[in-house]
Parts: structure tokens; sequence; C-alpha cells
């Protein structure tokens, strides 16, 4: 007997109609899921507040804060970790000036650490878990004299933070980074991760330009052919003299392993010096391309400004080549203040180019040589100066006439100060 085997014209019917509200409601899905996501708009806020009672506390707000209505407590960030956009996350962290400037960095170190703290991670294992392969024997020397220099330096800005700005700047860079990773651990631990960092591996996020010579010194780099040319190079060009304008180029000598890349803004209230009386600094906002888990830029370039008022001030570096080996003699001592502080120092410190020199100077660890290009405009005049650092030494001049003649500026990895191959002669 032949048995018709199906269904009958109501179950048809019945998983038809089934199959159309199924299918119904997944578009349903898919258009309000897509749309409820894209309400967010990627951007994390979080404010620390302070009392001396109770000592620091983060609220994490989430995204889609207003950034103006973010509670401003000791300091306040603005995240967007999204690289997808153009190739930029981007991290402002604001600090209000009438806490003192220790609790300041703290809370700024504490704030960047727990937001980018994946980014963080990242980093760190793209550009120095692997690192010390193969090379164990200069990774531990390293090591070790990052850990002798900090805590010397530490000490003596500690010492004399007190009276003077350049330790105290100094000082207030070590608690911020020293906190930036106590926020790293708590943002880890907060999102119930299971990794880790060591402790040095902070300090080593923070000298890659310091690095590159070490490596020189001890014949460890990793690179195929370590004495070629540097290839970053700068050029400025004026532009108009009415009012004053410039633009400006820039290549980082950087690697492709670290391409994880934010964009920083530190709007920080700190004073001169650690005493309660003293000024606010004159870099008080500082802007600059950056890595992550680093606290300066490492490729060299910032802008500084003080809130609402000319003139502004660009910060440009271009890398420089030492090839006398005797040179690495100087470099390495525990009193030597490594690149990164200095920067940040006279960023901070500096109203002008004589001055940026001058901090900038001070304790010269002869690591991260660099071509220093300070140029600060407002609307009627442009001022230039140069700067570079060797070890041993570090010249400056003032070429705003010789900028506005040419009408242009190349730096191209070679030193242009005579005076520098001079002093050296001379010492
Ligand atoms: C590194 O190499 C140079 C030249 O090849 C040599 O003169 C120098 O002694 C080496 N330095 C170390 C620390 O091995
Ligand atoms: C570093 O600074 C201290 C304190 O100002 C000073 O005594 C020392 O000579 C400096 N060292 C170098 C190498 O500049
Ligand atoms: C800004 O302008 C004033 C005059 O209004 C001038 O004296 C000063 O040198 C200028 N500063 C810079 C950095 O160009």
């Amino acid at each position: 007997m032949l048995k018709v085997v199906g269904a009958s014209w109501a179950q048809t019917q019945l998983s038809w109609c089934l199959i159309i509200a199924i299918t119904l409601l997944g578009l349903l899905a898919f258009y309000f899921g897509g749309s409820i996501r894209n309400e967010y708009d990627g951007k994390y806020a979080a404010t620390a507040f302070w009392s001396k009672e109770f000592g620091m506390r983060i609220d994490f707000c989430g995204q889609n804060n207003d950034p103006l209505k973010v509670r401003k407590g000791v300091a306040r960030a603005y995240y967007r970790p999204d690289l997808s956009e153009n190739g930029w996350a981007v991290l402002e962290i604001e600090t209000q000036a009438e806490y003192p400037d220790i609790v300041q960095a703290k809370a700024a170190g504490y704030l960047e650490g727990s937001l980018t703290w994946r980014m963080i991670y990242w980093h760190w294992k793209n550009t120095v878990e692997n690192t010390c392969i193969g090379r164990k024997a200069f990774c531990d020397r390293i090591r070790k004299y990052l850990e002798e220099n900090s805590i010397e330096i530490k000490q003596t800005a500690r010492r004399r933070g007190e009276s003077d700005p350049f330790w105290h700047q100094v000082n207030m860079f070590y608690m911020q980074l020293r906190a930036l990773e106590d926020g790293w651990r708590f943002g880890v631990k907060r999102s119930r991760q299971d990794i880790d960092i060591p402790s040095v591996d902070f300090l080593w996020m923070n000298i890659m330009p310091d690095l590159k010579n070490f490596e020189q010194k001890f014949n460890a780099s990793k690179d195929f052919n370590p004495d070629k040319p540097p290839v970053s190079a700068t050029l400025v060009k004026i532009v108009g003299t009415n009012p004053i304008d410039f633009v400006l180029a820039q290549s980082a000598s950087g690697y492709y392993g670290s391409m994880l890349r934010i964009q920083k803004r530190y709007n920080f209230g700190f004073h001169e010096t650690e005493s309660e009386d003293s000024a606010l600094v004159n870099g008080k906002i500082i802007e600059f391309t950056s890595y992550p888990g680093s606290i300066y830029s490492q490729d060299d370039f910032y802008k500084v400004t003080r809130k609402g008022s000319k003139p502004e001030t660009t910060v440009v570096g271009t890398e420089l080549q030492n090839n006398n080996r005797q040179l690495w003699e100087k470099i390495m001592k525990k009193d030597q203040v490594l690149l990164g502080a200095r920067i940040m120092a006279a960023n901070r410190l500096a109203s002008n180019s004589k001055k940026w020199y001058e901090v900038f100077s001070r304790n010269n660890s002869g690591t991260g040589n660099k071509q220093w290009l300070i140029i600060s405009t407002n609307s009627t005049s442009i001022a230039f100066g140069v700067i570079e650092q060797m070890p041993g030494i570090v010249s400056y001049e003032e070429q705003s006439k010789k900028l506005l003649s040419t009408g242009y500026w190349i730096s191209n990895s070679s030193p242009s100060l005579k005076v520098s191959c001079l002093k050296i002669t001379l010492t």
C-alpha cells in the first residue's frame, strides 16, 4: 500500500507561520541589536576622588558621557580605545590644581593604568615580552640598572623636590608611572583577567629611546644592522608671516611592531615645586603622540600650551646617531636622569627655548640622543631654538633669525650646532 508521508494542510500552514515569525524576530533583533550597539559612543570616562581620610577612590562612568559633565574630582579621564577609525586611540586626563601635586600625579597615573590596561597588555606583548629571548645577560644588566637608577633618582627627587623645580617634576614623573602600574593591576583585577606584567617592565615601556643606546653600548641590538643610520627626519617650513604660520612634518623612527598608538592630552595642575605657595607650571597642557603605558611621547612630538593663552609651543625631536664608541662610557650612571623625565620636566617648566634647554640638560643621561626643535608662536612672532644632546653634553642655539631668513629647517639625524663639536674636543 502506498502511504503518503507528509503534513496536513493545517500543519504546513503552521510551519510557514512559524518560519515567517522567526525570520521577522531575527530581523527585528538584528535591527535593534545593531542600533542599540550604536548608541554607545565608544568613549569611556572615569573620575578619581581623593580625601585625606579615605584616600583614593575611582568612579568608572562607562560610555555616553558628556565630557564637560564628567565630575572633576582630583582627576578625570576620557578615553576612546577604538583604533579602527584613524589608527589612534585617544586619552585625555585633567587634574585639579587645588590638590597636592603628588595626589594629582597618582590620580592621573591610576586613571590611565586602569582605563587603558588592555592596550598596555597588548603593547607589552608586542614590544617587551619577547625582547629578552636570546639576550638574557643584556636584559638582566639593563633591568638591574633601571632598578638601581630609579631608586637613586627617586630618592634625590624626593629630597630636592621641595625647592628645586627640576627635581620636583622628576619626582612627579616617577609617581605617575608608579600609579600607572597600580592602576593597571587594578584594571586587570576588575576585569577578572589572569595576566601579569613584571613591575620593572613598566619602566622598560618608558625607556624605548634610551634602550637603543644601551643596546649599542653592549652590542646587544636585535636589529639586523644596528649601525644603520636612523630614519627619522623633520621639516619645518614657514608658510606665512602675517600672521606667522608654519607647517611641520616629522617621521619618527619607531618600529612597525609598536603599532598601538594613543594620542594623549595631559592637562595637569602641577606646581613648580612641592611647596604650597609655588606657582603653577607654565606648560600646563601637554598634547603628544604616544604609546600604551608610556607617560611621554617616545616618538618625540609635543604641543605645549598654557590654558587659553598664547604662545603655543611645539617640541619635536629627531634622532642623532653617535658613532664614537668611547662616548658610551659616559652613559648608564646611577645619578643620570633618563630621557622621559627630563623632557616632561622641560615641557612643564620652560617658558622659552633657553629655559627648556636649561632644564633638559640637567643630569643628562646621554641616551635617546636627539636634535630638539622648540618652536613658539603667537600671532605676531615666532621663536625658534635648537637643542642637541649627546653623552656628556647638551648644546643650545637660538635660531629664530635663521629660520625666518631661510624659511625652513631640516633635521635629518646629523647635528647642526658647531658648538657641540668644539665643546667635546675641549672637555
Ligand atoms: C662591541 O663591538 C665593538 C666593535 O665591534 C667593540 O670594540 C666593543 O668592545 C664591543 N663592546 C662590547 C661591550 O662587547
Ligand atoms: C645629578 O644631580 C645631582 C643633584 O643635583 C648632582 O649632585 C650630580 O652631580 C648630578 N649628576 C650629573 C651626572 O649631572
Ligand atoms: C608674542 O608677542 C609679544 C608681543 O606682543 C612678543 O614680545 C613675544 O616675544 C611673542 N612671543 C613669542 C614666543 O613669539
